[in-house]
């Protein structure tokens, strides 16, 4: 009996201890990174009403919204792929390659920077881009608004979204649809998030290890926030720059934005919910593993060779951010009239 009381005395003592490494973990990750909320955050200058997030669905979806008829944003940002094309570079208008990985559409509300170079200030001016990017949809807004206008449940839909304007077919009111339905693109939930609300349960040891890790090597200085990530540019290749594999010479980040010699190469710290859903990974889509992106953040950014199990605790805790991905349904698209522009090559 004595040692069984013994064990149980041991058992509790090392609960307790683990209950306290908890809380101090926690303490320490939440200077660093905020759960993400519930409920989509409000927007500057849009509303996320009903109405507004059910025409900017159908907009994410109508592949009319594309020149060719046949690219939509979900062709690239695949709500049912973590918001991904899980492709190296995007294909796009006439099967062209453009030069970047695309990014999840996820979550992407969050992020102040947007884009691998932070050309975009917020999702709205965003969705103008890759309607008349040449590689992406390759359209023109003035068609994009005949393509509406010839559809009336598309005019009426407008209507009800933006009240009150007198002509609500617009390219920024697409646009502003588009963000507000984008917006409700969130994963609430993860483990992480769980452990960060107070639940001990939530992450495994080898998971917490990582996140230590995560935190104490350096990572958590760069991806940081709600999506441990999105917020800022750093050179990519800070200590050590990685093979033209991986960075490919041609593609000098922020530099095609300000022109401004130090800012070669600089690349956005990539947000990392959902990472686990998201290879291939870089800018560049060129590294499939994960674990293998982990050990080369670690010698570019860092200047530290990772051992194999801080690899391997990393990644682990890297897979925990994966939340409750959003249930998007396919919405039923307006039928076209004999007014609508025809599909072009
Ligand atoms: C970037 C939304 C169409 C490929 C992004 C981002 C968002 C987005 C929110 C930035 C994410 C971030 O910075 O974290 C949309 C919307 C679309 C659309 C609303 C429809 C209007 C497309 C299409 C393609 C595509 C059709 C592929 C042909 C990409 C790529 C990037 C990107 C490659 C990264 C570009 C860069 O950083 O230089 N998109 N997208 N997107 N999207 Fe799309
Ligand atoms: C990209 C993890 C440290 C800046 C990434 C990606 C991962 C990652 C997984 C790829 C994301 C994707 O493709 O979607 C880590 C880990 C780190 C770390 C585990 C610690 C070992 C850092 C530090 C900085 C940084 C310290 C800043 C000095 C960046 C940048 C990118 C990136 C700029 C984008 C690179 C590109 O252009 O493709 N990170 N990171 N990271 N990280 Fe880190």
């Amino acid at each position: 009996i004595r040692t069984i009381w013994t064990a149980t005395a041991v058992a509790l003592v090392a609960t307790a201890a683990a209950a306290q490494d908890d809380a101090a973990l926690r303490e320490e990750a939440l200077s660093w990174f905020e759960p993400i909320p519930l409920n989509p955050p409000d927007l500057p200058d849009n509303l996320v009403t009903r109405d507004r997030v059910d025409l900017g669905a159908m907009l994410f979806f109508d592949p009319r919204m594309s020149a060719s008829g046949l690219f939509s944003c979900q062709t690239c940002h695949n709500v049912g792929l973590g918001g991904d094309d899980g492709l190296p570079v995007s294909i796009g208008h006439g099967w062209q390659r453009g030069p970047r990985n695309a990014p999840t559409a996820f979550n992407a509300v969050f992020n102040s920077a947007q884009f691998w170079d932070g050309r975009a200030a917020d999702l709205a001016e965003q969705a103008m881009g890759p309607v008349q990017a040449g590689v992406e949809m390759n359209n023109t807004p003035d068609n994009v608004i005949a393509t509406l206008m010839s559809m009336p449940e598309y005019v009426e839909a407008f209507e009800t979204a933006f009240p009150g304007e007198e002509n609500p077919v617009t390219f920024e009111n697409f646009a502003r649809a588009i963000e507000s339905f984008e917006a409700t693109l969130i994963t609430p939930n993860s483990r992480f998030d769980q452990w960060l609300n107070g639940s001990d349960g939530a992450l495994t040891d080898v998971e917490k290890a990582g996140l230590n890790a995560f935190i104490e090597e350096g990572c958590a200085s760069c991806h940081n926030g709600i999506n441990l990530g999105g917020q800022d540019y750093y050179p990519f290749g800070l200590i050590e720059r990685p093979g033209a594999d991986i960075l490919p010479p041609g593609d000098r980040g922020r530099y095609e934005v300000t022109k401004t010699v130090s800012d070669e190469y600089v690349f956005r710290a990539s947000p990392l919910r959902n990472i686990g859903l998201t290879a291939p990974y870089f800018h560049s889509g060129a590294v499939w593993s994960l674990e293998e992106a982990v050990a080369i953040m670690g010698s570019a950014q860092l200047g530290i060779d990772l051992t194999e199990t801080q690899v391997q605790e990393i990644t682990a805790f890297l897979e925990t951010l994966e939340g409750e991905q959003p249930e998007v349904v396919h919405p039923v698209l307006p039928r076209r009239t004999e007014t609508t522009p025809l599909p072009s090559d």
